[in-house]
């Protein structure tokens, strides 16, 4: 797995690291979709349930699944690679139950390690998490279902700690529909006495995924990708091999670059009913998008149309998914409004898109945006995973050639997409510039 990136300009790793690209090339051939980070995220953590040997296998090669190993190392896990994208983790021996500050905090999904370690041992304590910076983003839902189950929680020096010495079975109905508290809560509740309800949980196929795996180790989680999950607590656990699905998302941004540029991109390795809700905007926007079993072909000839975006949690267009939409829409025929139902600051992009030559206001959770026939290249800055990686293909489709600074924010969620780019044809290329050539140059 590789190094969590190291960030610009700290310390002595004074490296900027950019992407170059010179758009208008239209991505042509096909293109292999790895593991879903959200599922991995979730399911490294869960391995500490085990208290065994885990074999898993389609994990994405990225920076915040190397966070993942990283903490679980720390705990005393024993992890094994034993191939790029598969790794054995046995977790029968661990040292404590805290995760370290300055591990925790690299990271959003950390907080899985507050349910993991809680179904387990009974305690835990985890850093405030880091992550993408989308607005706020509370814990109180996996707190409510942590406390059903009978556990406390404090915050002491910006650690919140869970602690139960009986977790027991209970009905939790969340307020707001939450991925990380619907897969906390199951965490907390695999090992709990008796019986768990779940209400108003999130269904995404990551959900499904993690409901699967703990299943797989000997769990009884019925329900998952529906609205209620059931969870009779088992005595024990035990470890087990198991594959990751495809990662939705990284499969949506590829079949979106193969839209804006013109491309017909086979995208390999997939469940094309997870893209459903993409797929269909993308045919309303005039592309065409072909399902086979395990793979979509996406290819567009004619001129995009504009279309209305609402992100909603699934079975909802992704969330996830609307930098890249948004993107897509700066060059339809039109005007489209896109509107962001999850995350109260995620069009932290669109000023970069200005300096594209986009056209796009924002006004609160809403984006205008009237579609112009091209977009121009420019410098511009990722300000997170997902508006970088739109970035990325707004300068794949721009005229001239682009820059695109703090690409450690696209390194967390996409495994090796320079090379993919390059494979469909793409003049795409990283550089990192050393700290004395840039001491040289100030
Ligand atoms: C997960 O974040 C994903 N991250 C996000 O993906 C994704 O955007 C999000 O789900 C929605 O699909 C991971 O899986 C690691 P939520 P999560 O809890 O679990 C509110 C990416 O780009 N809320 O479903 O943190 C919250 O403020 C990342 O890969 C509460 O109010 O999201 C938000 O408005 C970015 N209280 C909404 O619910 C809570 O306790 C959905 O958040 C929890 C959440």
């Amino acid at each position: 797995m590789p190094e969590p990136d190291k960030h610009l300009f700290e310390g002595k790793y004074c490296i900027l690291e950019k992407f170059i690209i010179t758009g208008g090339k239209p991505l042509m051939g096909e293109v292999t979709i790895g593991g879903a980070k959200n599922a991995a995220v979730a399911i490294l953590p869960a391995t500490l349930l085990a208290g065994g040997k885990c074999v898993l296998e389609n994990l994405p090669n990225i920076s915040d699944v190397a966070a993942s190993v990283e903490i679980l190392r720390a705990m005393g896990a024993q992890v094994k690679m034993l191939n790029k994208h598969t790794l054995e983790i046995d977790t029968t021996h661990i040292m404590g139950t805290e995760v370290p500050n300055e591990m925790s905090r690299q990271m959003r999904a950390s907080y899985y390690f507050l349910g993991a370690l809680l179904g387990r041992f009974g305690t835990a304590s985890v850093a405030m998490p880091g992550g993408c910076n989308l607005g706020p983003r509370p814990i109180d839902q996996h707190l409510k279902a942590f406390t059903a189950l009978g556990a406390e929680d404090s915050v002491r020096a910006g650690m919140i700690h869970v602690e139960s010495d009986n977790l027991q079975g209970c009905h939790v109905f969340f307020d707001t529909v939450s991925v990380g508290a619907t897969i906390n809560a199951m965490l907390a509740a695999v090992m709990a006495h008796g019986t768990t309800i779940l209400e108003n949980v999130a269904k995404e196929p990551h959900i499904v995924d993690v409901a699967n795996f703990l299943n797989t180790m000997g769990a009884d989680v019925r329900g998952a990708g529906t609205d209620v999950i059931k969870i009779r607590g088992v005595e024990k656990m035990h470890g087990c091999n198991y594959s990751i699905i495809p990662d939705q998302i990284e499969a949506g941004s590829y079949m979106v670059a193969a839209a804006m540029t013109g491309g017909n991109v086979l995208i390999k390795n997939v469940i094309p009913k997870h893209l459903e809700p993409i797929t269909a905007k993308l045919e309303r926007a005039g592309v065409l998008v072909e399902e086979y079993d395990d793979a979509v072909r996406v290819c567009r000839t004619g001129k995009l149309e504009s279309l209305n975006i609402k992100t909603m949690p699934h079975p909802g267009f992704p969330t996830d998914m609307q930098p890249l939409m948004s993107v897509l829409m700066t060059i339809a025929q039109g005007t489209s409004i896109v509107t962001e139902g999850i995350w109260e600051n995620r069009f932290r992009f669109a000023d970069e898109l200005l300096r594209m030559g986009a056209n796009i206001q924002v006004d609160g959770r809403v984006a205008v945006i009237e579609g112009v026939p091209e977009l121009q290249a420019a410098p511009v800055r990722a300000s997170d995973l997902r508006a970088g990686a739109a970035l990325v293909v707004a300068a794949l489709a721009a005229n001239g050639t682009s820059e695109i600074e703090e690409i450690a924010h696209i390194e967390r969620g996409y495994e090796g997409i320079v090379e993919k780019l390059q494979g469909l044809g793409a003049d795409i290329r990283r550089i990192s510039i050393p700290e004395q050539t840039l001491r040289q140059a100030l």
